[in-house]
């Protein structure tokens, strides 16, 4: 099977079962010759997926089946960004893979598009709005909204800023220090930066050698969002506290590695997640009390136990789009009006587990105003016993950073 093969047989799982891009790709490549190529056109695809509709959607006159729709893609991106692959090879490629995956009654048509396209590219839409949907591959649904909520230049700002190569990592202070781990990179000739904005972390190229940093919890791949969410929660050795979505656990095992004192009880929803939190706990050293709970239930038991309540939210995801490139998929507005009851709803309950005095933090990774100002100025209208500390929405910037949006509350002593 060749590799553009097992690229379009991920993409369509992905276009066609709405499956995820990552698990796709995780679950089928090992049927790739070359890794790297698949990854690369795969991801390249997802991420350029609003740019390409755009493209097909101006160059023929009804919208193509599919299957034909995904060899277009494919052969987009290898036009556009194989430098590799000339042109001609692009396109013959292309037209031999619709034969490889059954679909030979398109090869024409895809031939003749793929042609026209090396030859010029569509004109972008004269309107700045459309053209930003298009040139940074975001539905235009969603770049209306940033422009109400953050105004256009520095909606185009965010949108069009170039994602770091460089990974970002936390030094875990329990088993070594930032200066070691940096003599062990610079031993071995590895590029990173330190992250002058978060204590004990780095920027670093991932490769082998850093992998087996990472194996032996001298490090973990946290990036600088779910840091600087846990610096902004505050917790302090001694407190009780509550992750109540918490799986994979990267920052359930930041509050835990904070002092010996600090007790984290670690919940999700799905126990399949609960064994991610436990490996990550295990590799990193550090006891976690993993539970299985479903935190729009209410459970009593929890009743006002918690210094400090963490409701990391599950979210639309869109201030991760840099790492995530398949969000934006089957993702409408109706969709997120469904997620914010869950948002609501998960954080009335984390209110209750929060003891007199203590803290709620209200975190996601995404930039909705619906998901985020809106949930929690509805939720302190409806609790008058809680007082908003501080607020932040953080935009995708070209140092690492992802957009992402905390909320600090104070429950008032009684
Ligand atoms: C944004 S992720 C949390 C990331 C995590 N806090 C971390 O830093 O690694 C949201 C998590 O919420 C979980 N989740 C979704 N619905 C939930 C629910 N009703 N109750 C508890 N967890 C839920 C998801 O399984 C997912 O692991």
């Amino acid at each position: 099977m060749s590799d553009l093969k097992v690229c379009y047989n991920i993409l369509s799982q992905v276009y066609k079962q709405q499956a995820y891009g990552s698990i796709s790709l995780t679950n089928r490549l090992g049927e790739a010759k070359n890794r790297d190529f698949v990854t690369r056109l795969v991801y390249g695809v997802l991420r350029n997926d609003v740019k390409y509709d755009y493209y097909i959607s101006q160059m023929t006159a009804k919208k193509p089946r599919n299957s034909a729709v995904i060899l277009l893609k494919i052969g987009m991106y290898c036009i556009e960004e194989m430098d590799s692959m000339p042109d001609y090879a692009a396109v013959n490629n292309t037209v031999e893979l619709s034969k490889e995956v059954g679909k030979q009654g398109s090869s024409g048509f895809i031939n003749g598009v793929l042609k026209a396209f090396c030859r010029k590219r569509p004109s972008l839409p004269k309107d700045e709005t459309q053209k930003l949907s298009v040139e940074a591959s975001v539905p235009l649904w969603l770049v209306r909204q940033y422009n109400r909520q953050f105004g256009a230049e520095k909606t185009r700002e965010f949108l069009t800023c170039k994602p770091l190569e460089l990974e970002h990592a936390r030094v875990n202070t329990l088993k070594t220090s930032l200066a070691e781990v940096e003599k062990k990179l610079d031993e071995t000739n590895v590029e990173y930066t330190v992250d002058e904005d978060c204590e004990n972390c780095l920027f670093v190229r991932n490769n082998d050698k850093v992998r087996s940093l990472f194996d032996a919890g001298l490090i973990t791949f946290q990036s600088k969002t779910s840091v600087k969410c846990c610096e902004i929660a505050g917790v302090k050795d001694g407190d009780k506290v509550l992750d109540a979505c918490a799986a994979p656990g990267g920052k359930s095992v930041y509050f835990a590695s904070i002092g010996e004192n600090v007790g984290v009880v670690a919940c999700d929803v799905y126990h399949h997640r609960l064994q991610l939190i436990q490996q990550y706990a295990r590799r990193m050293g550090v006891k976690l009390d993993v539970r299985l709970m479903d935190a729009t239930v209410y459970n009593k038991s929890l009743a006002g136990a918690f210094d400090v309540v963490l409701c990391d939210v599950p979210c639309s995801g869109f201030g991760v789009a840099a790492k995530k490139p398949d969000v934006y998929l089957f993702k409408d507005k109706d969709k997120i009006f469904g997620i914010t009851e869950t948002q609501y709803g998960i954080l009335e309950n984390g209110a209750a587990y929060v003891r007199d005095g203590g803290t709620l933090v209200y975190s996601t990774c995404t930039l909705l105003k619906d998901e985020n100002d809106d949930v929690v100025k509805k939720f302190l209208r409806n609790n008058k016993s809680f007082k908003l500390e501080s607020k932040q929405t953080f935009l995708p910037d070209n140092k690492g950073g992802d957009g992402f949006f905390v909320a600090k509350m104070k429950r008032s002593a009684r």
